[in-house]
């Protein structure tokens, strides 16, 4: 019975596909400007599915896909009971950081902070035991310190030029980030032999393919 194989659209597919190609669930057509979402591998019988990261967990949570390839960030932002985090494929590597305008002292005092990344910056706060305000935004957090929406953001860094750009500097680290293989409950008994040979495949590629340093590319 082949694999259903949830894949994280964007720069981590790009970074995951040729690990995935490696090891031997290449899929039978370009995935490159296609507007098809689901793909059959060449060999193996499985299938590969194109969603957004944030839906990758809940694929595989209800089992629509067996196993998925997603960065830690979203793992984060998930209720993880739902599947099993089997691999860290050392890809897609950058920080989940706080950040603020240059200059500007964050370390006192009521906080609003603009994030999509809720779940880890409301536990990373409250374990300071500062009092903050979250403020839930889907994206261009940047300019949120900016526009006087908030005193500091939470946000995914690599190379820190999109902080720059903007004015802001990174300062605590709340997460290294990475990409991870998980694995729905009941494929992991039901499809055992066949999770078993696509984490030992990955985890083979992964040594031998991925950057070694943080920064090298990410997620
Ligand atoms: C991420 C993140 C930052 C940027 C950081 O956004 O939210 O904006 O990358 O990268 P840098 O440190 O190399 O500049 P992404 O482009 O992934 O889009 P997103 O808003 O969909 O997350």
């Amino acid at each position: 019975m082949g694999l259903t194989i949830a894949l994280n659209r964007g720069r981590i597919l790009k970074e995951c596909l040729p690990l995935i190609t490696a090891a031997g669930y290449a899929p039978a057509e370009s995935l490159d400007g296609s507007r098809k979402l689901v793909f059959p591998t060449v060999t193996g019988g499985h299938r590969l599915i194109v969603v957004r990261g944030s839906d990758v967990p809940t694929y595989v949570e209800y089992g629509a896909a067996d196993v998925g390839i997603v960065g830690k960030d979203t793992l984060l932002e998930h209720d993880t009971a739902g599947f099993y985090e089997c691999l860290d494929l050392g890809i897609g590597r950058c920080r989940l950081m706080t950040a603020a305008p240059v200059g500007v002292d964050i370390s006192r005092g009521p906080l609003r902070v603009a994030t999509k990344f809720v779940r880890a910056a409301r536990r990373y706060f409250e374990a300071q035991g500062r009092q903050v305000v979250i403020i839930p935004l889907a994206g261009a957090m940047e300019i949120a310190p900016l526009m006087n929406l908030a005193d500091c953001i939470v946000d995914i860094v690599d190379t820190g030029n999109t902080l720059k750009a903007n004015g802001l500097e990174a300062l605590e680290t709340i997460a290294e980030i990475s990409s991870r293989v998980i694995v729905n409950r009941a494929s992991m008994k039901l499809k055992f032999d066949e999770v078993q040979a696509f984490i030992d495949g990955l985890r083979a590629q992964a040594a031998r393919l991925a950057p070694a340093a943080p920064g090298a590319s990410r997620a």
